[in-house]
């Protein structure tokens, strides 16, 4: 009886053994399958991550990339902001001269000169319309003439300068 009990018992082992095994050998296939069919490229995004990650906490500050280096890095960039044009100067004729005369002393493109002939019904509008007109643009006439760190002030006061000199 007990000897019986014994053969039953170890015949079920080893079916329960072999059964894992052949288990373990699926899930390895398994897993090979898997991993062969997964696209093994590192995404860009991945790799800018990783090397993000990897960059030092804190930049060694001293020589090429020192203190002084990094100076005049951040002076250079604050030079680089966009700054008002001819120093903030509202001197109309000034700025006349130099960015709507070019246009506007032979009528390129049909500008207005300084000849009142050539402005038509233009006199009839408002001075902020015409200054209006320079800051958003017209026709041929780019936004502020061409010149965008040109403020407000300035494009007023070349308009200022342009219709006290119509003639
Ligand atoms: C690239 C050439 C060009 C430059 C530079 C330019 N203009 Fe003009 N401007 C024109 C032309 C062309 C017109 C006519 C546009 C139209 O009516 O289609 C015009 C029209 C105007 C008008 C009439 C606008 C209206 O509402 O009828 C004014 C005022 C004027 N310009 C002022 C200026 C001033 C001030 C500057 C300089 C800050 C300037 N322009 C620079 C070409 C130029």
């Amino acid at each position: 009886m007990s000897e019986e009990h014994d053969r039953i018992f170890i015949r079920n082992f080893s079916i329960v053994i072999v059964a894992l095994m052949v288990f373990t050998v699926l899930i390895v296939l398994v897993a090979l399958a898997i991993h062969q069919s997964q696209d093994r490229e590192p995404s860009a995004a991945r790799q800018a991550a990783v090397e993000e990650r990897l960059q030092p906490l804190a930049g060694v500050y001293a020589g090429e990339t020192g203190r002084a280096a990094a100076q005049a890095e951040a002076a250079a960039a604050a030079t680089a902001e966009p700054q008002v044009a001819f120093d903030g100067s509202t001197d109309g004729g000034m700025i006349y001269d130099r960015v709507c005369a070019a246009c506007h002393d032979a009528g390129v493109a049909g500008a207005p000169t300084l000849a009142r002939d050539t402005w038509g019904d233009r006199l009839d509008k408002d001075r902020e319309d015409l200054i209006a007109s320079v800051i958003n643009g017209l026709g041929a006439m780019p936004p502020r003439g061409g010149r965008n760190d040109l403020s407000d002030e300035q494009v007023a006061a070349s308009v200022d300068y342009m219709l006290d000199r119509i003639e």
